[in-house]
């Protein structure tokens, strides 16, 4: 069952004191990669398993360290795994780490809705389960969600299309295509949504002419688009095909919705590789601030990132983590909107922000979140 992308129905859900019990202090060794211990915090060396799809799209890498790095610094056992973007493979490294006492699970999951009978054993022994990034679907094993806001990730997509083409001042019409990501990623929906809502308007008007047709009926079939795993590969591929079908004689593709940076990059590839340069790059969005496409957002060959700082949203885990290890009420900012088809999962979001070339020294490098190095700047 998927999940709905209609908000839950109003749930009168009383935020109130969550007194997460506090499991049993044991120590426990640990086989798995990425293993720090240490730190000065209170901890007391408690193992917390820590689980990213795959190294393989960048921002992974950022969330993993800045996890192991905070959870060390407060006394925590953290072992870090990816999985290659194979859904058994974590399933696995969960287990695991059920096996080997861990009090606290955040799980970046590569397929939210397969960790059911997983999570109820971590049910059984007391662990709690932080779903990060990506909610965990059709389970009342999910103790939290840390998250940034997805379906705002697609909105501010969306407005930037609407606002740098000028629709809404008579502009128009454009040649349009959109992408959407892995069909297996429930993120994906919301980052659809977001800018489905905001441009379909202009599709149905005829300001935004989809020349491939590659435009899913309503909101729920984005599937129809989508990139398995995001890889930039497939992307590339896909811009390609429709490149070669549907833009000859001339014809150009002037606006690309693309929900993340690893697709961007594909599209962006294929699109140089047609011949379009920054004199005449179609606007391309994008999503996480990759250090490749933000040098691209620099030369003119992506138009913004949406950016979400993983440093940010690492360190928000790492305190659900100490509120609930120290039994104390673990901080939400949402608890009515996301219903993972079984309960209302309490939440924190936080906020996105499009980063464009103007800005990418303002809000990237000026936060260290990039060097100037990183970005080939002087
Ligand atoms: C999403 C994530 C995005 C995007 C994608 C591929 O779930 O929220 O930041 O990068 O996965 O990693």
């Amino acid at each position: 069952m998927s999940l709905s992308l209609k908000k839950a129905t109003a749930y009168t859900v009383g935020l109130g004191l969550v007194v997460a019990s506090l499991a049993a202090c044991s120590s426990s060794s640990t086989s798995s990669t990425g293993t720090a211990t240490g730190g000065s915090g209170g901890g007391s060396g408690q193992l917390i398993g820590v689980f990213m799809p795959t190294t393989q799209l960048p921002r992974w890498n950022r969330d993993g360290d800045e996890l192991k790095k905070d959870l060390t610094a407060d006394g925590y056992k953290v072992s870090v795994q990816y999985a290659d973007n194979k859904n058994d493979q974590q399933i696995s490294q969960i287990e695991t780490a059920i096996n080997d006492n861990a009090k606290v699970l955040v799980i970046a999951s590569i397929d939210g809705t397969t960790l059911g009978p997983t999570l109820a054993k971590a049910k059984a022994k007391g662990i709690k389960v932080i779903a990060y990034d990506r909610l965990i679907l059709n389970t009342p094993n999910v103790d939290y969600y840390d998250t940034f806001d997805n379906q705002k990730v697609g909105t501010l997509q969306g407005q930037f299309i609407v606002k740098q083409l000028g629709l809404d001042a008579g502009k128009g019409p454009f040649n349009f295509e959109a992408f959407a990501g892995s069909p297996d990623d429930n993120n994906a929906a919301f980052f659809f949504k977001g800018a489905y809502d905001v441009l379909k308007p202009y599709v149905d008007s005829g300001k935004l002419v989809s020349v491939s047709g590659k435009w899913p009926k309503t909101v729920d079939d984005w599937k129809q688009i989508g990139i398995l795993g995001w890889g930039s590969d497939k992307a590339q591929a896909e811009m390609e095909n429709r490149l070669n079908s549907f833009y000859t004689g001339g014809k150009k593709v002037q606006v690309v919705l693309s929900p993340n940076d690893s697709l961007a990059l594909g599209i962006s590839k294929a699109l140089q590789n047609a011949g379009y340069t920054a004199a005449d790059f179609p606007v391309l969005t994008g999503q996480d601030a990759d250090q490749a496409n933000t040098v691209n957002i620099l030369n003119g060959l992506q138009s913004m990132t949406v950016w979400k700082d993983t440093r940010a949203e690492a360190k928000q885990a790492a305190k659900m983590v100490k509120e609930i290890l120290d039994n104390t009420t673990v901080d939400v900012n949402n608890t009515t909107d996301y219903n993972n088809g079984v309960k209302v999962v309490p939440s924190f979001l936080l906020a996105p922000q499009v980063v464009t070339k103007d800005t990418v020294q303002s809000i990237l490098v000026d936060s260290g979140f990039w060097t100037k190095k990183d970005l080939g700047l002087s």
